[in-house]
């Protein structure tokens, strides 16, 4: 049994599946978990292919019942919890003026309020993990449009600030319990979720390695060097 465990939300494909694999390959029991169960039995594979420990767990983000279980699986599995990535997340472009509630009911329900629920079923195992080794982590995929509101992605822009607002209330009830709290808010990653974009190459994205390589930092900084976000932005993007 692994020394150390991670739980990816969104962990399927893209940045999430990213993360994963390099928690996974420094030695980190990883329970990961996304909507479609087919996808992630598949990413699963291919990690577990490559003799990662790696738990699959499918669980829908909007779904309470499948966060408690989702949470209650992993303590089960891997009995500890040091590192937990809410990345599961979804964009839905449209004007204000034309938008469908329940295509703004769901990027709240799965950008928020699952990273919200998440957070609270996991928090009492990270603390643990905290008082222990003093380096428990949280980390939340925000994104730039959490910084700079973005037209045509409103509620996608609200949800991603207001995760960046819950990651440093977050912070500040967690600080003596050894957990750090982290929120990455990049511009255009090299995933699917970007494959509408026409213009810029997937080349010329920031890519998942590097928000992994990101995480890798935070887990070797010391205890007293709190990232509250870091941003990661493409040349010539707006600062
Ligand atoms: N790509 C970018 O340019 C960019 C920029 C800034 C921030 N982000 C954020 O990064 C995160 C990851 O996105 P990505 O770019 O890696 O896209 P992606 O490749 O499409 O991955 C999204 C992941 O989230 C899962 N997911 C979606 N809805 C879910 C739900 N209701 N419950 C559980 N899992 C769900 C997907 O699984 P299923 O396919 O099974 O639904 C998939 O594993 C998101 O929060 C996104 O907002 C992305």
């Amino acid at each position: 049994m692994a020394d150390r465990a991670a739980l990816v939300t969104g962990g399927s494909s893209g940045i999430g599946l990213a993360i994963a694999r390099a928690l996974a390959e420094d030695g980190y029991g990883v329970t990961l978990s996304a909507r479609t169960p087919d996808k992630l039995e598949e990413a699963a594979k291919g990690l577990t292919d490559a003799g990662l420990d790696v738990h699959a767990v499918p669980a829908n983000m909007s779904e309470e019942d499948g966060i408690k279980s989702l949470a209650a699986a992993h303590q089960k599995h891997y009995g500890r919890l040091d590192v937990l990535v809410n990345n599961a997340g979804i964009g839905i472009g449209g004007e204000i003026a034309e938008a469908e509630t329940k295509k703004l009911d769901l990027q709240l329900e799965v950008n928020l309020r699952g990273v919200y629920l998440m957070s609270r079923e996991v928090i009492p195992a990270l603390k643990e993990a905290g008082r222990e080794t003093n380096k428990a982590l949280i980390v939340n995929i925000s994104s730039i449009a959490g910084k700079y509101g973005q037209p045509w992605l409103a509620a996608y822009s609200a949800t991603k600030a207001a995760v960046v607002a819950l990651s440093q209330a977050m912070q500040g009830e967690l600080a003596n319990d050894g957990v750090q709290v982290t929120a990455f808010c990049p511009g255009f990653v090299a995933t699917a979720m970007t494959d509408w974009v026409e213009g810029v190459a997937k080349e010329e994205m920031i890519q998942p390695e590097d928000l992994a390589e990101a995480v890798r930092f935070l887990l070797v900084t010391s205890p007293a060097c709190i990232v509250p976000e870091i941003q990661f932005v493409r040349p010539g993007d707006r600062m």
